[in-house]
């Protein structure tokens, strides 16, 4: 269908457009970005039904109330289930008890996608009922009143089908060892889909009691849930298993797998809090043995937080399953956590210690939430930011108790911190507090604001307070709302309890309520330094156009941290009343730095004098500063001139020290930020001199690492792993021919690959080097026939750096299909293509030319797909690219589950237009200038 002179011509068009037109664009530019967020917005309030077949598209009424009424409370479920795992359909059957609290003549609960074949009352009388596909409710009607303080069974016979979706009760397949498709069972019903796998009150505060049977195959096959299994009827072919009923929890920890999975187990160790209790982990039986390391890890994350937190664990089991088909990384079921095979499958022949880490962070974020959600659990998913801020939060502090010398406690600033303050410093940003109610909205919000931003915020709150009276709130919190559910101003109250001269309520609220962060801005004064404060925006223009819409004005109250020239350090609180601040130090006190460890959520800018200073220091004495801190004021540095509110020659001049430095977590923000910079500089008249001067920067570093991984070494390791990886991206010469002998050898005999943590680098850079067809399909080849989930995302990272436009689009074709790549792999298989530059045009033509076919797979429900626009053009930079964005959202203008991606689409390429028509010119003056004497003091 496409030919590969007409896939040139795209390239090469593009890259001339993102040269000539960046200047023209900026007049233009002006106010359309309001207007364009307004369109947008009008088009958010269209809501779409599940599976894009159009059915039920309707404008939304805002007289719409998507919530159940508060008339009825369930209490327990009694549910029988039977995947059929031959026909890929379920039956189910079961009895839920209410309580009458209100008088009515319904019963109104969820219902969707299942085909109801009997509803009745006990001893009472349905007149109708019927399903209401828009809020996805299932409504009864009886002849009678329901009097209050009744209690009544509601009883409902059901089926489903399981095939072809990740959510609700699905089937999963996998090949054994002897090469058979085998199909196993499981679910995933957070955040609303629990009513796809059984008619339920599908709200997380209507917590109830489960008693659940699950029929299985006889043989191999067995069951496990969220309670230990107590019995087992043999009736043949099929077998029941009878699991103890459950402790009141919500619909959404729900969890059933019916598998041949194989198993190990270990006992976690109370230490006086509560009982010992299993935790087994299940896989698939050819790799059983991989599972030993999240085993032993997940045991002692589990015992840590047991001290942590100071309550018993509330169930008598916990185990984990590897799911070969997962829509997202790991979902927290109670007592049954289940994960996708990479975050939780270890084999030293396979796992690259990032991917250990990996492993260890989502099952310490898991099991933080066995607690903190699971047994306190938000009233409304408005408040799905303090579930998963927190876990975000204290998976770092989980990891960090059992491998103490991974650096997690700085790693949190550059894989969740400095991340989120790129997104949240956009318009299209959200407060962390949010008002959801249709499905669509309820999943997109499971967002880096939610996660990230949550935790940050999090962070920043134990730092204010002190860690031993957080912990101390966090204890109160989870005894005085055990099993029950609660809003953010509950957990502030508890911090809030053990704070005396401080309203935290009221300084927590100006992070929580409005969306965005502030800059402060330091000045060298007589008395000390002065500090103003003002929203940050990562465009200049955007600061005309930002709506005045926040009840605090977009002023913080900000918990200030210092350290000073002469050694001192101190804190104090900057009221979001107050114009100013100081902070009153001799004169001979030169210099001061503010957001120590970048514990706070905001970020810092010094007049120029002050820069020169920190820089001088920085440069002439590192150590001056802890890892956490140099991480910090790159980091600042560089946003600040992105933003153009510093000049680009400070955080030049910065990069200076990087001779000196050998850490991994500044070097992992350097790296990254030479990296972005070459891409964006990449059609600019500065880029040869830039990539010279990036390539001698990293070259010290790049030699010392070198080539062997080291056997015990975490953080090395890592360090080694961004360096490759960076200076092959700068095209450093040695590591292009380091990558390409490995990948050739690899090649010659792929039974020997390189050392796990090189394997993605010899893959891309080996693929990108590589001119020969037949090289790019052996490794296709043996992407199709690998077996180990971590090694094939490794091996589709590498097919994704192929420079040919005619493989990639052919390797986005293939992807399409799902013996090929898992649905749950496709987004990520996209974005590594669209990452390439080569790729870039070839992706966003298939996109908008499949859009209805894709949202017809994947349902615009699905949030990963909603997400994918804003992944694709991400480094798009020229008002025709634009211009072809907003004639596809005018096109297909329902966006589901992906509305806010489309804001920050637009805005995001318009940022890119506008830095790149500011920052081209003093990027290559100081290149060209200033760079020759760094550069050789740094080859010293
Ligand atoms: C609904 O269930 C009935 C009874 O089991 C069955 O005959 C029918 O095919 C089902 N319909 C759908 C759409 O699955
Ligand atoms: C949950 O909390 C509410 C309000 O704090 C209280 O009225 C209710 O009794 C609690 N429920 C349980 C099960 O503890
Ligand atoms: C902070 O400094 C920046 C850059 O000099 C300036 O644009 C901004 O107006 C200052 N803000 C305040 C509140 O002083
Ligand atoms: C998907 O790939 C498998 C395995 O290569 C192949 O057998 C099948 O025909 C493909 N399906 C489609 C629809 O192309
Ligand atoms: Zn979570």
């Amino acid at each position: 269908m496409f030919l590969t002179g007409y896939w040139l011509q795209v390239v090469l068009s593009w890259a001339v457009v993102a040269f000539a037109t960046a200047t023209v664009v900026v007049a233009v530019q002006k106010a359309q970005l309001a207007k364009d967020l307004r369109d947008v917005q009008d088009k958010i309030d269209i809501f779409e039904e599940w599976n894009g077949e159009s059915r039920y598209r309707t404008k939304r009424e805002d007289t719409i109330d998507y919530r159940l009424p508060t008339a009825l409370v369930p209490t327990h479920y009694e549910l029988y289930w039977h995947p059929d795992l031959e026909t890929g359909s379920f039956t189910g059957q079961l009895r839920i008890r209410i309580q009458v609290v209100e008088e009515t003549n319904q019963i109104i609960l969820h219902s969707y996608l299942l085909n109801l074949t009997s509803v009745y009352v006990l001893n009472r009388e349905v007149e109708t009922f019927e399903l209401e596909e828009e809020r996805q409710f299932l409504i009864i009607t009886m002849t009678e009143v329901l009097p209050v303080d009744a209690t009544i069974t509601l009883g409902i016979i059901f089926n489903g089908q399981m095939k072809d979706k990740l959510v609700g009760l699905y089937s999963s397949t996998y090949q054994n060892e002897a090469g058979a498709t085998r199909t196993i069972s499981t679910t995933k019903f957070e955040p609303t889909y629990a009513r796809q796998a059984f008619p339920c009150f599908d709200e997380p505060a209507l917590k109830a009691t489960f008693a659940i049977t699950v029929v299985h195959p006889s043989g191999a096959y067995h069951a496990v849930s969220n309670m230990q299994q107590t019995e087992s009827n043999y009736l043949g072919d099929y077998t029941e298993a009878i699991f103890e009923t459950s402790v009141s929890m919500s619909t959404y920890l729900v969890c059933i797998i019916v598998s041949d999975f194989a198993s190990k187990s270990t006992t976690v160790k109370a230490n006086g809090i509560g009982e010992d209790f299993s935790m087994q982990a299940y896989a698939t039986s050819h790799q059983v043995d991989k599972i030993d390391f999240a085993l032993e890890f997940g045991a002692a994350v589990t015992e840590y937080y047991i001290q942590y937190y100071k309550v018993p664990y509330p169930l008598t089991k916990l185990d984990m399953a590897a799911i070969p088909d997962f829509a997202s990384g790991a979902m927290e079921h109670w007592g049954l956590v289940t994960y996708r095979e990479t975050a939780l499958l270890y084999d030293d022949s396979y796992s690259s210690t990032a991917n250990k880490q990996s492993i260890a962070g989502t099952l310490a974020h898991e099991i933080v939430h066995q607690w903190f959600g699971n047994l306190v659990t938000m009233k409304w998913w408005n408040d799905i930011w303090l579930n998963e801020g927190f876990a975000r939060f204290m998976q770092y502090k989980g990891v960090n108790a059992v491998h103490s010398d991974w650096g997690m406690i700085e790693q949190f600033q550059i894989v969740a911190l400095q991340p989120v303050l790129v997104y949240d410093a956009k318009l299209s940003s959200h407060p962390i507090v949010q008002k959801v109610e249709t499905p669509d909205e309820i999943t997109a919000i499971f967002d880096t604001i939610s996660y990230e931003k949550g935790g940050s915020v999090i962070r920043m709150l134990e730092t204010l307070v002190g860690a031993d009276k957080f912990e101390e709130a966090v204890t109160n919190y989870l005894v005085k709302y055990q099993f029950n559910n609660t809003e953010t101003d509950d957990f502030l109250t508890e911090v809030d309890a053990l704070v005396d001269d401080l309203d935290v309520k009221k300084l927590m609220l100006t992070w929580t309520e409005q969306m965005g962060y502030p800059v402060l801005n330091v000045s060298k004064v007589a008395a000390g330094f002065q500090i103003t404060q003002q929203r940050f925006l990562s465009n200049p223009v955007s600061y005309e156009e930002a709506p005045e819409d926040s009840a605090y004005g977009y002023k913080w109250s900000v918990p200030i941290t210092y350290t000073a020239e002469d050694g001192s350090e101190g804190s104090l609180i900057y009221d979001y009343n107050e114009d100013t601040v100081g902070i009153a130090f001799n004169a001979d006190v030169q210099w001061v730095k503010l957001n120590v460890h970048q514990t706070g959520y905001y970020r810092v800018n010094y007049e120029e004098s002050l820069w020169t200073l920190l820089i001088q220091e920085l440069t002439s004495n590192p150590d001056r500063f802890d890892i956490a801190d140099r991480a910090h004021l790159l980091n600042d540095a560089f946003a600040l001139a992105d933003a153009s509110q510093l000049s680009y020659k400070v955080p030049l001049e910065m990069t200076a020290y990087l001779g000196q430095e050998r850490d991994f977590v500044p070097w992992y923000v350097a790296a990254d930020k030479l990296v972005s910079l070459h891409r964006s500089l990449m059609f600019s008249e500065g880029y040869v001199s830039y990539l010279s001067y990036a390539r001698t920067l990293i070259t010290g570093v790049y030699e010392e690492v070198g080539w062997t991984v080291d056997a015990n070494n975490h953080l090395k390791n890592r360090l080694r792993v961004s360096i490759l990886s960076a200076a092959c991206a700068l095209g450093v010469p040695d590591c292009l021919e380091q990558a390409a002998q490995r990948f050739n050898a690899f090649l010659q005999n792929p039974t020997s690959r390189p050392a796990p943590d090189l394997r993605e680098i010899v893959y891309y850079y080996g693929t990108k080097q590589s001119t020969s067809q037949s090289n790019w399909e052996q490794l296709f080849q043996l992407f199709v026939d690998e077996d180990d989930a971590s090694e094939k995302l490794k091996l589709m990272y590498g097919l994704s750096g192929v420079q040919n436009s005619q493989l990639l689009f052919k390797f986005l074709a293939l992807a399409g299909n799902e013996s090929i790549v898992r649905s749950q792999d496709y987004f990520t298989c996209v974005q590594y293509i669209a990452a390439n530059p080569v790729g870039e045009p070839v992706v966003w033509e298939f996109y908008r030319e499949q859009w209805p076919q894709l949202s017809a797979r994947f349902s615009l429900n699905d949030r990963n797909l909603g997400r994918l626009i804003a992944q694709i053009t991400a480094n798009f930079r020229s008002s025709i690219k634009l211009e072809e964005v907003q004639q596809f959202f005018e096109k297909y203008p329902e966006s589901g589950a992906g509305a806010n991606s489309r804001l920050v689409a637009v805005e995001t390429i318009k940022y890119n237009i506008e830095w790149l028509a500011r920052n081209r010119a003093d990027i290559s003056d100081w290149l060209s200038g200033t760079a020759s004497p760094l550069t050789k003091k740094n080859q010293l």
